[in-house]
């Protein structure tokens, strides 16, 4: 990754040393690149040159406010799942006509807020929603933009928890019925059909899952279109996957001009949406970690260093790998080392049977801990979580104080 490099033997972000970082802030410690955000922003610019494009920032994958609000400040929309979400963008200054709501739980709550909010469109994953939907915008007097998700049956050929896009899966509306579905949406009165939107996975790498996924809404759209149902724009979601070992990243440009040409094939001038996440944010981001002990087992040698699954849980619950590398290289014979945690759990790890040269006191940084990093931590085993940091060129700003003993208790009562 370009914005962390070795300088003088020592890893850098951009122009600032990570163990400068971490000896100031402690850790473990999230440190992000804002030119490496630029980078992966700039793709997604560059690949809809000339085209009606709106990219919504999947802002699950980092929801921390200075980066939403540096994507704001990119013009980015936003692709949110929940309330809190909603109350994240405003707060980060990002507009609401550029939000696209998904998620197959909505409350009525949120419904309303996003409705007060004026969002640019729902993203509707069943029947039941759609109804509840239209009751809360007629009693608003308002009229909610909707998309339909439309669950295209496709393998998007990525691990099993973050595949979305099969028939099995709990999200969207399964292709067969997307008509019917449509069709009561026209006649609810809160109602007004704008769209329809497919999210099939994430991680995915090659550009044909996406184009089959598109084939199939465009038989759909083209059915709309018949019985008069006309859609202002077409939502592919997100997924894009990025590079954690020796996987080939699918770029944006191979897979929007993939796309631009299936729609001029057809005559169709929609406005496409994309939602992406873990592209946009992922390789922008490591998590420095200290080694507290070397344990040298019969089978194993183990690093134990002071970040766990609480503070990056994809290891533990994907078995996702992530690269490890020293912050300060050692030339000393290096040996296979499994890097774990301090959670009493055996799935307590971070990287398996990585070949390192390391002491107690070095630092690790996690490589690619910029997506699904921070956003999933807990407090398991009442551990507060990690600080955040954004380094811009020499300067860095704190986004995210370390949390306190009172920080984790805040909340709890004792009994009377
Ligand atoms: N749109 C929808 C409707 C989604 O469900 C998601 C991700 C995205 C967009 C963004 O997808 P991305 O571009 O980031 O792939 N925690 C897992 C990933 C879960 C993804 C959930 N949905 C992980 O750490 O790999």
């Amino acid at each position: 990754q370009p914005y962390f490099h070795y300088r003088d033997s020592e890893l850098f972000v951009e122009e600032v040393s990570l163990a400068a970082l971490a000896s100031q802030l402690g850790t473990p410690l999230y440190v992000y690149s804002k030119a490496a955000l630029q980078t992966a922003w700039d793709a997604y610019a560059q690949a809809a040159k000339g085209h009606q494009v709106l990219v919504c920032y999947g802002m699950k994958a980092n929801s921390n406010l200075a980066i939403l609000q540096q994507f704001a400040r990119f013009g980015s929309g936003f692709d949110i799942v929940s309330g809190g979400e909603l109350k994240r963008v405003i707060k980060a200054g990002g507009n609401p006509g550029k939000v696209v709501f998904s998620g197959v739980g909505k409350e009525v709550w949120e419904m309303e807020l996003a409705l007060e909010a004026g969002v640019k469109c729902f993203n509707v994953e069943s029947v039941p929603e759609l109804r509840r939907l239209s009751d809360v915008a007629t009693r608003l007097s308002k009229v909610a933009p909707v998309s339909l998700r439309v669950n295209p049956d496709v393998d998007a050929q990525t691990h099993p928890y973050i595949s979305t896009g099969l028939k099995e899966n709990k999200f969207g509306i399964a292709i067969e019925s997307a008509l019917d579905a449509y069709r009561l949406a026209k006649e609810l009165p809160g109602l007004n059909v704008v769209g329809v939107d497919c999210h099939i996975g994430s991680q995915i790498t090659e550009v044909s899952p996406y184009l089959d996924a598109l084939d199939k809404l465009l038989s759909l759209i083209a059915q709309l279109k018949a019985e008069g149902i006309e859609l202002h724009h077409l939502d592919l979601g997100g997924g894009l996957g990025i590079r954690y070992d020796d996987e080939t990243p699918l770029a944006p440009g191979i897979l929007l001009d993939a796309v631009f040409k299936k729609l001029a094939d057809k005559g169709l001038e929609l406005e496409l949406v994309l939602e992406p996440g873990r592209s946009l944010v992922g390789n922008a981001g490591v998590l420095v970690t200290e080694v507290q002990y070397l344990k040298h087992t019969e089978d194993k040698d183990f690093a134990i260093v002071d970040a766990g699954m609480n503070d990056l849980m994809r290891p533990a619950l994907y078995e996702a790998w992530h690269g490890v590398l020293p912050i300060k290289p050692r030339s000393a014979q290096a040996r296979v080392y499994d890097v774990v945690g301090p959670v009493c759990e055996s799935a307590d790890w971070l990287a398996k049977s990585r070949c390192l040269a390391v002491q107690e006191g070095d630092l690790l940084a996690i490589e690619s801990a910029g997506a699904y990093g921070f956003v999933m931590a807990g407090h398991y085993n009442s551990r507060p979580r990690a600080a955040e940091v954004l380094v811009d060129g020499k300067n860095w700003h704190l986004i995210r104080a370390r949390e306190s003993f009172d920080d984790l208790i805040r909340g709890e009562r004792l009994l009377d």
